[in-house]
């Protein structure tokens, strides 16, 4: 038996759902990347450690998908597992206090807390990634970042038993610890401030608004594709380089946002490589600042 045939037999008997021969491209909002072997699906906690071990006995690499949207996935696909955990609870445990499946979206969470009159969270309206996702890369916009809100999170490694997490190191600006060894599960959030519904959910549009004018959300792409250098914006340089619309086969830095490199359609990981590549390398020789990429790279290691 192949060790991807095992590996679904016990998933099987775990009562654990998940599929097989999976394509990246649909499971990205970048619609790029090949195959993967298995897509496991946990809906709750004790599912996903449990499916982390199995995964584990038998030496399968293991990413955290998420909704996918901040994912540039290799053309070959990945030979291992994508999990994206199903967990879509959404429970008030207290005065201002959630606890909240990873697999609602940020978005989502943004409009149960303006619902229950919560401040705090408005900025992160049309972040397009789950809970989970944007805690573990610290997602944010507008001087709003997940991380702020989060006061706990129930996290497992990679050999599916839960993490340690100490809250006060865990996020600097686009990174937290959780990012690459862990699965997110469940997060407590903590709001202080009460507001009233209908001004949160104006505010919360008035983000999307601004998000859908300045950046080209009718293309498929990762959202910013390098962290803003210290005092400065990475779309501001690569605009100022002159770089906007230049496209190499299916891809093209935007437009719309120059730190947005778009599929236009049959993009390949290869040529949002080289675009980042050209992007790096014109601005490093124009301005002297070095980009580093925001998105996460899933198998191209091999
Ligand atoms: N700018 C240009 N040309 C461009 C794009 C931007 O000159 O092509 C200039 C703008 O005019 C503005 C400045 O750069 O003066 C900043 O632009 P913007 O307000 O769009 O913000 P940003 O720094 O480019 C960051 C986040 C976004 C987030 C917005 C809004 C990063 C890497 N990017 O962009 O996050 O939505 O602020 O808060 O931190 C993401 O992480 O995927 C993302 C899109």
């Amino acid at each position: 038996m192949s060790l991807r045939d095992n590996i679904s037999q016990r998933l099987k008997e775990s009562d654990i759902a998940f599929r097989a021969d999976v394509l990246l491209s649909e499971l990205t909002s970048y619609g790029i990347g090949g195959p993967a072997d298995l897509l496991v699906l946990p809906d709750n906690p004790e599912r996903m450690a449990k499916a982390l071990r199995i995964l584990a006995d038998d030496g399968m690499p293991v990413f955290a998908i998420g909704r996918g949207t901040n994912i540039l996935a290799a053309d070959a696909g990945f030979r291992g597992a994508l999990i994206r955990v199903q967990d879509r609870r959404f429970e008030r445990i207290g005065d201002g206090r959630f606890d909240i499946g990873a697999a609602i979206t940020l978005d989502e969470v943004v409009d149960a807390l303006a619902k229950a009159g919560y401040v705090g969270a408005q900025g992160l309206a049309g972040i397009p990634g789950s809970l989970g996702g944007g805690i573990a890369m610290n997602a944010g916009a507008w001087g709003y970042s997940t991380g702020a809100i989060v006061n706990d999170v129930l996290a497992f490694g990679i050999d599916g038993y839960p993490v340690e997490i100490d809250l006060g190191e865990m996020f600097e600006y686009r990174w937290s610890k959780l990012r690459g060894n862990t699965v997110v599960s469940s997060a407590t959030v903590v709001m202080l401030g009460r507001g009233d519904p209908e001004a949160l959910f104006s505010q919360a549009n008035e983000y999307r608004r601004r998000r859908a004018t300045t950046q080209p959300l009718d293309r498929k792409s990762a959202g910013c594709i390098f962290k803003n250098p210290p005092h400065d914006h990475a779309g501001r340089l690569i605009d100022a380089a002159g770089l906007k619309g230049t496209s190499v086969g299916g891809a093209s830095i935007s437009d719309v946002h120059a730190n947005f490199i778009v599929n236009l359609g049959g993009a390949t990981a290869v040529d949002v490589l080289t675009l980042i590549n050209i992007a790096t390398e014109k601005v490093f020789n124009e301005f002297g600042i070095e980009l580093e990429p925001e998105i996460i790279k899933l198998g191209f290691d091999r």
